[in-house]
């Protein structure tokens, strides 16, 4: 195994840094400075140490985590609580999110110390399909269906978005579906606007822009008032963990998220 990917895997940190560490000289193996990140080592017979530790390897870990709305993805936030805040007795050293979601979007989120993993989910290029549960005011109906699929224009620095497969679940009048939304106060809909219409139903996307589910639906007159990853890839959400709850994906769900 590489050295930089050995470290990267025992908590020292991303593959990036651990590259530099290597680089800077903080890095030993069998009692010699190394500074180049691909060098082979074995990771059962070889003594790596970092500044002066010896360091144990710890392997990958890949964890499915059903994120609340409310959380920021990111390890440190100044104001908001994180969803690493989550993982309070687990070692989180050297792991990290793939991709993120929005603070009020829930669902589906991936954590791991796997590089490789997270550059094969992410990279525009492998055009990952990730599936989306919505709800939102408004309509949408054949055309829009046809303009999701055909990309959608969202700014004059932005190129077209990749197409996106739309399947409307539910529509009609807040009234109606009032009871069903998993919304409590629905930003001041109050029973004045009984017959504001609503929508849901699945929106699939292969790219990651910031916020693009709800800019997208917003370019075919909708506004997104809930929103959650329910898939990425073949993977979809065990429904079975709680909002908050993580468990470690299984070898057979690491290779169906990759599509293979
Ligand atoms: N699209 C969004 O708008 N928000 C998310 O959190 C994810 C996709």
């Amino acid at each position: 195994m590489r050295l930089d990917k050995f470290l990267a895997e025992s908590d020292i940190g991303r593959r990036k840094k651990v590259r530099t560490y290597i680089k800077e000289g903080m890095v030993k193996v069998n009692g010699d400075v190394i500074t180049e990140p691909a060098i082979e080592i074995n990771e059962s017979s070889d003594v790596v140490e970092y500044l002066g530790k010896a360091v144990a390897y710890t392997g990958k870990v890949y964890y499915m985590f059903n994120k609340p709305r409310g959380y920021i993805t990111a390890r440190k936030d100044a104001i908001n609580k994180t969803v690493f805040d989550f993982f309070d007795n687990v070692n989180m050293n050297g792991v990290f999110h793939v991709g993120r979601l929005d603070k009020d979007t829930e669902g589906l989120l991936l954590l791991t110390n796997d590089g490789d993993f997270e550059h094969q989910l992410m990279y525009p290029q492998k055009h990952v399909e990730k599936t989306y549960f919505f709800w939102a005011l408004g309509s949408l109906d054949e055309q829009d269906r046809e303009q999701l699929g055909q990309g959608i224009y969202m700014g004059k620095d932005e190129m077209i978005t990749k197409p996106a497969k739309l399947e409307v679940q539910k529509s009609g009048m807040y009234k109606e579906f009032k009871h069903e939304m998993p919304i409590d106060n629905l930003c001041n809909i109050d029973s004045n606007h009984y017959n504001q219409s609503v929508v849901a139903g699945y929106i699939t996307i292969s790219e990651g822009r910031k916020h693009q589910v709800k800019r997208m639906l917003k370019a075919v007159g909708c506004y997104v008032v809930y929103l959650k990853r329910a898939s990425i890839g073949g993977l979809f959400l065990d429904e079975s963990l709680k909002k908050g709850q993580h468990r470690f994906l299984t070898e057979v769900e690491i290779q169906k998220v990759l599509g293979k």
